[in-house]
Parts: structure tokens; sequence; C-alpha cells
């Protein structure tokens, strides 16, 4: 039904329901007059007084009529004015919306019904959340050209050079040529995780391990790179059977771990792993410079980096990664810092099996 015709029905409909009550009293008035004159005339009975109705009866039948009549047309004009406007504005909105205008939004005023209002709040509500989640994809789309755009740039232009002669065959180019490709395979595998947390497919297995071996092997491998850059590491773990995927949580700590390397003063590296009341936590604490306080709450949003951050293997998607692996453990991560002083990232999760977290 179009929704003008709705209007002329709800009009329609408070006529009929006027000319029958009209209808319906003028009979009912009859008949209780013809049965008190016929059955109890000795009570009743009045030589002038006629059961058929004269021309004033008739005149007094057609003014209520007509009064019975206004009065439903304007109900009926106010009752679809609170039904039609917000519904009017929702199809207009809908119409907008299918056309690509996502600004679009319904109104209603103060006398909609409960139920059209709603109806519209439901609707700004949903095109709200195609607002955002559309900006968050056009902003996605942007962010994975811009970071592949440099590794395939520098892979085109070295190729080339090659190609053209410019450039000697030799291993350093070769191997920076494999360096670039390993940055966009790491580049797809991350976005490939993040994505994967986000639609709720992340694979992962919990399993009881001793999680103390697995951070203990991730700090032997970085161990020599640390010292060649100033940083001890100080390793407190407790050797617990930790429920996780101890794969993902060696992902999480090894991205941590490449933050350190890169953004972290030399110093200290505190790595503690403490495991109590069924909740199992990972700190990582380093001896500065620190994050500013505005950039933590965006820091494990996918494509943040500081502006300081120049690394070329910044992509801002390590600490989204690390984010989305914590989050399929029913668990978070933190990040709290003192700017200039240190920066600890915390990893915590429920020390319980797949199956007890799923319940
Ligand atoms: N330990 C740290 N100390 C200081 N800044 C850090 C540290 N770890 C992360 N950051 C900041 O967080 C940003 C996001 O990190 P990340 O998501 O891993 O992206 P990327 O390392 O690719 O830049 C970094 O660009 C850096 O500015
Ligand atoms: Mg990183």
């Amino acid at each position: 039904m179009k929704l003008n015709g709705l209007s002329r029905q709800i009009a329609l409909s408070m006529v009929k329901i006027s000319l029958g009550i009209s209808a319906l009293t003028t009979i009912t008035s009859w008949l209780f007059y013809y049965i008190i004159f016929s059955y109890l005339p000795e009570q009743y009975s009045c030589e002038s007084i006629s059961i058929w109705p004269d021309f004033s009866d008739w005149l007094l039948i057609a003014f209520t009529t007509l009064m019975g009549l206004v009065l439903s047309i304007v109900v009926a004009v106010k009752l679809s004015g609170r039904i039609l406007v917000p519904l009017n504005s929702v199809a207009n909105g809908i119409r907008s919306v299918a056309h690509g205008d996502l600004n679009a939004r319904a109104i209603c005023n103060d006398q909609s019904l409960g139920e059209a209002a709603s109806l519209v709040n439901d609707f700004n509500a949903l095109v709200d959340k195609l607002q955002k989640t559309t900006e968050e994809q056009r902003f996605w789309h942007a962010a994975i050209a811009h970071e592949l755009r440099t590794p395939v740039t520098i892979l085109r232009g070295r190729l080339q050079g090659l190609s053209e002669g410019v450039f000697a065959p030799s291993e350093a180019t070769f191997s920076g040529l494999l360096k670039q490709i390993e940055n966009i395979g790491r580049l797809i595998e991350d976005l490939r995780v993040v994505s994967l947390a986000e639609c709720g497919h992340l694979h992962f297995e919990m399993r009881g391990v001793a999680l103390a071996a697995e951070v203990q092997s991730v700090v032997n491998l970085y161990k020599p790179i640390f010292l060649e850059s100033g940083h001890q590491i100080h390793l407190d773990v407790q050797a617990d059977i930790v429920y996780c995927d101890p794969a993902r949580i060696r992902q999480a700590l090894v991205a941590i771990l490449e933050n350190v390397k890169v953004h972290a003063n030399p110093g200290e590296i505190c790595i503690k792993l403490v495991v109590e009341n069924d909740w199992c936590a990972l700190r990582i604490k380093d001896a500065g410079p620190g994050i500013e306080p505005e950039a933590i709450p965006l820091i494990f949003k996918a494509f943040f980096k500081s502006t300081t951050s120049n690394s070329p293997k910044s992509t801002g998607l390590g600490l989204a990664v690390v984010d989305a692996i914590m989050k399929a453990h029913n668990g978070l991560a933190t990040c709290e810092s003192v700017l200039g002083q240190w920066t600890q990232f915390e990893l915590g999760w429920p020390n319980r099996p797949q199956d007890d977290l799923r319940a």
C-alpha cells in the first residue's frame, strides 16, 4: 500500500465509522420508540407523537451525521499525520540510502506514535551503523593501498633497474628485493589475521602449554638483537600450565618485541608472566621513550602509527594483530605509558580450556 493511500484509507475508515455510528444511533432510537409505543401504549401513548421521523427529526439526524463526519475527518487527519510523518520520513530515507546518500536520516515529531517513533530511531541507528562501516571500509581500502604502494614501488624500481642493466645483479640487490617481498607477505598476513578476527573467524587452538618455555624461546631469538641495540632483557615467568593458543601468543609477543626493537630506548626490558585466579597476564615493559597519552586509546587500532615512526617496516598493524589475538582468547591487550619513562603492554586472558571459554 502506498503511504498517501494509507492516509486516504485512514480518513475513509473514520468516515465509515462515523456514518455507521450515526446510522446505528438513528435506527436504535427509532427501534426504541417503536417498541415503547407498540408494547406500552397506555403509558407512552400520545396522539400527537408519531413513531415515524418528521422533517425536524431528519434535520437533527442530518446535522448530527454531518458533525460526526467533520469530527471523524479532523481525527483522521491528525491520526494519519502522527503515523505518516515518521513513516514518510523513513520511506524517503530508505530511498536516499538506496541512491547512496548515507547522510539521510528520518525525522519524527513529538506527537508521533510510539511504534512509529521507534521505527524512525531504529532506521537512524541502522544508517548510522551502515555509514560507520562504509567509512571504515573506505579507510581500510585507502590504508591497504597506501601500505602496499611503498614496497611495490621499490620492487618495480629495482627490477626495472636490473632489467635495464642500471643495477648489477648482486646478492645484496636480490636480498633487498627479498626483504620487500617479505614486507608485503607480512602485511598480507597481518591483514588476514585482523580481518578474520573482525568477522569472528580467526582460527585458534586453545590447549594447556608450559607458556614460560614458549616465552623463553622467543626471548632467546631476540637476545642477540637486543644485546646489540643496548637492551637488557629481564625475564620473570612462572612455570604454570597455561591455556592459550601458543602460536598466537608467540605471534603477539613477537609483534610487541618488534616494536620495542624499533621504538624503545636502550635499557631494561622486563617480561613477566603472571598466572593467578584463572587469569593469565603477560607484561612487557620497556625503558621509554613512552607514548603520548592521547595516542594510547588509538594504539591498538589498525594502521595507527605515531607521527615519529619512520621505520620502513611500519604499517600500524602490529598492535591491531595483538589486539585481535587477545580478543580471540576472550582476553584483552592494554597499554600503559609514562612519557619519557616507560611503556608497558599487557596481554591478559582467562586461563581456562576453550570449551569453558565458549560456555
Ligand atoms: N614500545 C613502544 N614504545 C613507543 N611507541 C610504541 C611502542 N610500541 C608501539 N608504539 C607506537 O605504536 C604505533 C603502532 O604500533 P604497531 O601497531 O606495531 O605499528 P608499527 O610498528 O607497524 O608502526 C607505532 O607506530 C609506535 O608509534
Ligand atoms: Mg609494530
